[in-house]
């Protein structure tokens, strides 16, 4: 049975840095993400760079059976998920009440709901093996509500939220899973979601820097940590939930909206 990391949003940023750090360890890799042709010549790559195992699925994780096929193709394929690295993501930029309808149940599917399912599938292997590391992927927009991203915020909370909640289940299994807070991080994110164009992009954190931090964390338990913040940014972070809730709303909208070019 072939050992791998399952790896979600693998062909770009952040998902795709974590790919290369595992291989570069000599870890096989499974590589989850949408588009086939950018998958197969990431494979490629990866195998000819650092001849490991690699397996594609092209999957759209918005479509809520996504989940469910992923573990079914690991099992029918005999391999042994030791990491499951939940990154794929994405935000948008909106007053809530303008959000297109079908757009904003595809990042609930997407943030939410296939991380979810992916984590229960897992976990009970892992349990049974009394081995293995799963790495959520949330966000510093995790520690407050976001006016203009009021979505994308409360998915990243969920994240946390459930990832610490479960960390706490899992002591003496083993097992451990990861909640990863990024800062902004250069990747297709910010002209996706429209936050590159918004004073909090002004600096972003490189997806390299950002995939070795959270990759760390993963390996050593860890059950949260920041990635590509720096400390001046991580006490402010630390003292958001002290602050009056009418001005962290405030400031935060502030630093949502588009600045002009
Ligand atoms: N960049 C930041 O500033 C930042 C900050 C905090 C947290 N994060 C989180 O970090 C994670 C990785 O984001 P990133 O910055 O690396 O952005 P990215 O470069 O846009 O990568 C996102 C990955 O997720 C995949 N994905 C998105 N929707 C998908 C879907 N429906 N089905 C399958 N794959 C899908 C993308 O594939 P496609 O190329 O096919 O879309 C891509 O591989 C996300 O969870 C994001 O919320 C990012």
């Amino acid at each position: 049975m072939k050992r791998a990391a399952l790896i979600t949003g693998a062909t770009s940023g952040i998902g795709l840095e974590i790919a290369k750090l595992h291989a570069s360890n000599h870890g096989n890799l499974i590589l989850i993400g949408r588009n086939n042709d950018k998958l197969l010549s990431l494979a490629s790559e990866i195998h000819k760079q650092y001849n490991i195992s690699t397996y594609i699925l092209c999957e759209d994780l918005s479509d809520i059976g996504a989940a469910q096929r992923i573990y079914d193709y690991v099992v029918s394929n005999n391999i042994k998920v030791e990491y499951l690295i939940n990154n794929a993501g994405f935000g948008g930029i909106d007053e809530f009440y303008k959000q297109d309808i079908n757009l904003m149940q595809e990042m609930i599917n997407v943030n939410i709901t296939t991380l979810t399912c992916l984590t229960r599938l897992f976990l009970p292997h892992m349990i049974d093996n009394r081995h293995g590391r799963i790495l959520n992927i949330s966000s510093i927009a995790s520690i407050m509500p976001g006016p203009l991203q009021a979505i994308y915020y409360a998915s990243k909370s969920y994240v946390s939220s459930l990832t610490n909640a479960i960390s706490e289940e899992l002591k003496g299994t083993g097992v451990s899973i990861t909640n990863i807070m990024p800062g902004p991080t250069k990747s297709n994110f910010g002209a996706r979601s429209g936050m590159d164009k918004t004073i909090i992009f002004k600096k972003t954190a490189s997806s390299k820097d950002v995939a070795a931090k959270a990759y760390e964390s993963m390996l050593m338990g860890k059950r949260n940590s920041y990635a590509g913040v720096g400390l001046l940014e991580k006490i402010v972070l630390y003292t958001i939930p002290l602050l009056p809730k009418s001005l962290v709303l405030r400031v935060t909208k502030k630093l949502q909206v588009k600045l002009k070019d």
